[in-house]
This record gives C-alpha cells, sequence and structure tokens, in this order.
C-alpha cells in the first residue's frame, strides 16, 4: 500500500517509523511518504496558513497551499482516497480502518492551528475522518494512530493468529478480547484461571468466547 501523509512536520513521523509493525512493513507492504506543506506552498517564506474570514482567534491552514502539495505529489488526479484528519470527521473505528488498509493508495491530510480552509474538506478531501469526539493539538496524531493501525492490517505486520484473534475481529464477532495471563500462576495469591493451566484447547477456546462476549456487553 501507498500511504501519504500531507503535514507541517514530517520528522515528527520519525518514531513511529522505527516501530513495529510499521516497521516492519515498510520498504515492503507499506510505502509511507512524508510530504510538508512548506515545501510546495505557493507563498512566499513558507506561509501556509492565514487569518480566518470574519474574524475570531487562529488561523487556518489555506486552501491553495493543500491544493499545491497534492498537485506536486499527484498531477490533476490524485486517484486515490483523500482524507482530511479533523474533529467533524466520521468517527474512526475497526471497521473504517478495515476498508481503508483494503485500498492500494491512501493520502492523509493533517492540519494545524484552527483547522483546514472548509474548501480543503469539500473540495480536494474525498474523506473526513475523526480519531475520537475531542481535540488535539494537531493532525500528526491522528495520522499517527491511522497509519499503525492501517499497518497491522497489511500482510506480514504482525502475527496471524494474534491478528484474527484481536478486539473487534471478526472470530470474536466485532467484540472485545479475552483476557491474557502469563507467568507466575500465582503471585500475591492472584491465580490464573485454572482452565488456562488445563492443556484443554477445547476448553480454553470456550472460555476465552465466553469472556469476550461478556466484555463486550458490559
Ligand atoms: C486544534 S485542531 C482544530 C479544531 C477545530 N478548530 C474545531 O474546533 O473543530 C487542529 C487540527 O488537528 C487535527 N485534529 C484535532 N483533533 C482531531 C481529531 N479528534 N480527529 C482528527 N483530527 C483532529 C485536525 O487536522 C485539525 O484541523
Amino acid at each position: 500500500m501507498q500511504l501519504d501523509v500531507f503535514t507541517l512536520v514530517p520528522h515528527a513521523f520519525a518514531w513511529l517509523t522505527e516501530q513495529r509493525p510499521v516497521a516492519t512493513v515498510l520498504g515492503g507492504e507499506l510505502d509511507l511518504r512524508l510530504f510538508s506543506y512548506r515545501d510546495t506552498t505557493p507563498l512566499r517564506a513558507g506561509q501556509v496558513d492565514d487569518e480566518p474570514y470574519g474574524g475570531g482567534a487562529g488561523m487556518v491552514l489555506r486552501v491553495d497551499v493543500v491544493a499545491a502539495a497534492l498537485d506536486a505529489a499527484y498531477g490533476a488526479d490524485p486517484g486515490r482516497r483523500v482524507v482530511a484528519l479533523t474533529p467533524k470527521g466520521r468517527q474512526l473505528d475497526q471497521q473504517v480502518v478495515e476498508e481503508l488498509a483494503a485500498e492500494p493508495q491512501l493520502a492523509l491530510l493533517s492540519a494545524r492551528f484552527e483547522g483546514f480552509d472548509e474548501r480543503v474538506v469539500e473540495h480536494l478531501s474525498t474523506d473526513a475522518i475523526s480519531i475520537g469526539p475531542y481535540v488535539l493539538s494537531n493532525g500528526d496524531l491522528p495520522a499517527m494512530v491511522l497509519v499503525d493501525a492501517i499497518a497491522r492490517r497489511l500482510p506480514g505486520a504482525i502475527n496471524e493468529e494474534s491478528g484474527a484473534w484481536e478486539s473487534f475481529s471478526s472470530e470474536l464477532g466485532g467484540g472485545l478480547e479475552y483476557p491474557h495471563y502469563t507467568r507466575p500462576p500465582e503471585f500475591r495469591g492472584w491465580r490464573v484461571p485454572d482452565v488456562l493451566l488445563s492443556g484443554d484447547h477445547g476448553k480454553i477456546e470456550e472460555w476465552r468466547r465466553e469472556q469476550s462476549r461478556r466484555r463486550t456487553v458490559l
């Protein structure tokens, strides 16, 4: 998958690219490209934002700046879904992640300040996505959330079994994952459930499905 991120701080993504699962698929299943709006801005001195019409606090990321960045990367037609990250977008969940991870190419637009000139969302983007009902200072963390969530759905990113049996997976009916335990079997009197030590794989699977169901309805 070719995943492009348009941002004002490409270097902020350095940490993410060193971490698994992104690092695992980078250069293979994932071609992650980072574009800075400042590199292609048509304005002088790297300007990318401006005061809001009608007055008010903060600066707005200009539509001509975002258009120039997209034009430089793709020409007239991006030929892919272009996702504006905004608290006003469709809320991200695992279904949206699966949908986006199935795209061969995808672009993510991050903003700062007061956000995008609305024409970016209306005319330059195909989707608007929010990572939750709260406001962050910029779209870089939301973009990283999406890059990570998408990367772990790409072939070879994680152990296939753990990907199939995690929270929100179809194996668990879209429910939450069952609890995990490891050694020691008892610590401060807190015992690991006996069934997990029984070696009976049928019973263990039954117990895990039941735990998943219980957690999901709570
Ligand atoms: C300070 S926010 C702008 C908030 C905007 N003035 C509002 O009230 O909706 C700056 C940028 O951070 C990003 N952002 C902040 N919270 C977000 C969220 N929950 N989901 C996705 N992007 C978010 C967006 O790119 C947004 O344009």
